[in-house]
């Protein structure tokens, strides 16, 4: 057996507190899977009189004399952009090998880091950045990587899957699911950052980059949260047969002269009840990967939480040892396709949108002149009476955003509509 790989692992919480446990009681196991014995040697958080469950010697609260002590590899699972990337930067300019499970440093500044790996030799891995324990991005960066993706979609966020999936099913309230997502260990630090789609887009850019090998950051993806999902519009879905997820979609675009573009984008979707995804509850994670010749892929797990986000993290941990042991390297970045990205504006999308409406006639004439007039065709109209009022639910065809963004913004300035209830994309079905 080779020489030990040794370990720094920056972070103990929810899901370092999992590796620790799991480096130290699969010990055995992980070195003959390795080739060599995988030692932990020093672990830093940031108030280490709160763990006293840990072993003593190889705690620290200074993280960045640990990254540069005589360790082979740093497992950082702290989370957040400072003062990480720096640490992260000098254990990779050093040629020490980088495992980690943090979406936001990675997706704002995994160019600079994939540099310093590549000009170090060093590995940088990342599975567990996405869709917890799901193998996902190692299918996305090696299986298919002879294969033409076309299409990424899917459930990337625990956190707000867990609330929304209970606000559908027993009516619970916002709040007090938030309250348990937390409980779970499934949240942020910063729960906003689930709530308000930044961590799905963090994902969205980590998993773009990667499907269409061009560089997509955070700040290249249209972003929406679930803030804004009350009752009335998981109503709304479940009159129509639908459910609403929070969605990361990654697309390969074609315009009319076969000029391809990048879209990608995180917002709540309203999808039909019989749809894969429709059915994946709680903190579970699912997402659909559409390749040329591959055709439609599924990957489902648990995408928060401790050990399940521990089990990738050793995954790579594991091939980084390997790595070591044979003297390779993993993959290193591929983004030489470069496409541009396009603008939300641009991305043909489906809107849903419940109205309240005058109940007298012309009402409906009016309503479909407005979607002529920004050239937006209308799939299907509903319309339910109560009194004076009437509630009308149009479903659009593919349109440009912007369109339909208009249209609705033109509609509620119409005298006859007394309220826009609900609007929200469709996905999931033809258009
Ligand atoms: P936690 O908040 O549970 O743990 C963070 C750890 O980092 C704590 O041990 C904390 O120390 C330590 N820490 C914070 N600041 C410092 C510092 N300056 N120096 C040294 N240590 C520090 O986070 P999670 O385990 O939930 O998440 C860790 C990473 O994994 C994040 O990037 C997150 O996005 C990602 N992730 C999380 C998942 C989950 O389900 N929780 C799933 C997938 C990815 P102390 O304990 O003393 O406070
Ligand atoms: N907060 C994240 C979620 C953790 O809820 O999905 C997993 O990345």
């Amino acid at each position: 057996m080779a020489d030990p790989v040794k370990v720094a692992l920056l972070g103990c919480g929810t899901v370092g507190s999992e590796v620790a446990r799991l480096l130290t009681e699969q010990a055995d196991e992980l070195a003959a899977r390795a080739g060599a014995p995988v030692e932990l040697a020093g672990i830093a958080v940031r108030r280490p009189d709160k763990h006293p469950e840990l072993p003593q010697h190889l705690l620290t609260s200074d993280a960045e004399s640990l990254v540069l002590s005589d360790v082979d590899v740093v497992v950082e699972l702290i989370g957040g952009i400072e003062p990480v990337r720096g640490w992260l930067l000098s254990a990779l300019h050093k040629g020490k090998s980088v495992v980690t499970a943090n979406k936001a440093l990675l997706a704002e500044c995994s160019a600079e880091l994939s540099e310093a790996a590549d000009s170090a030799g060093a590995d940088l891995y990342f599975e567990a950045a996405v869709a917890g324990a799901i193998p996902l991005l190692r299918p996305l960066r090696e299986s298919l990587a002879g294969d033409r993706i076309t299409k990424v979609m899917g459930i990337v966020n625990g956190t707000t899957n867990y609330i929304l999936s209970a606000m559908d099913t027993t009516g619970s309230g916002y709040a007090e699911t938030l309250e348990e997502a937390s409980r779970l260990g499934y949240a942020e630090a910063d729960p906003t950052a689930d709530i308000d789609g930044y961590d799905a887009a963090s994902k969205a850019a980590i998993l773009a980059s990667l499907a269409f090998h061009t560089r997509v950051t955070a700040a290249d993806v249209h972003r929406e949260g679930i803030g804004a999902i009350g009752a009335a519009d998981i109503e709304a879905a479940k009159a129509l047969g639908r459910t609403v997820k929070l969605l990361a979609i990654c697309e390969r675009v074609v315009d009319g002269e076969g000029g391809e573009s990048v879209s990608a984008r995180v917002y709540p979707a309203m999808i039909p009840r019989t749809h894969q995804l429709a059915g994946v509850g709680g903190a579970f994670n699912a997402v659909y990967v559409e390749a040329d010749a591959a055709g439609e892929l599924m990957f489902f797990g648990q995408g928060a939480g401790g050990a399940p986000t521990a089990s990738a993290v050793l995954g790579d941990l594991v091939a980084v040892a390997r790595n070591r042991v044979v003297g390779g390297r993993g993959p290193r970045e591929s983004a030489h396709a470069a496409l541009p990205i396009r603008p939300m504006g641009m991305t043909p999308t489906r809107y849903h949108i419940s109205l309240d409406v005058a109940d007298k006639p012309g009402v409906l004439a009016q309503v479909a002149l407005v979607f002529a007039e920004h050239d937006v065709s209308i799939a299907a109209v509903r319309q339910r009476d109560s009194d004076s009022t009437a509630s009308l639910v149009i479903v659009t065809h593919a349109a440009a955003d912007s369109a339909l963004q208009a249209t609705v913004n033109h509609i509620a300035e119409l005298d006859v509509v007394r309220e826009v209830i609900s609007v929200m994309r469709v996905e999931g079905e033809d258009s």
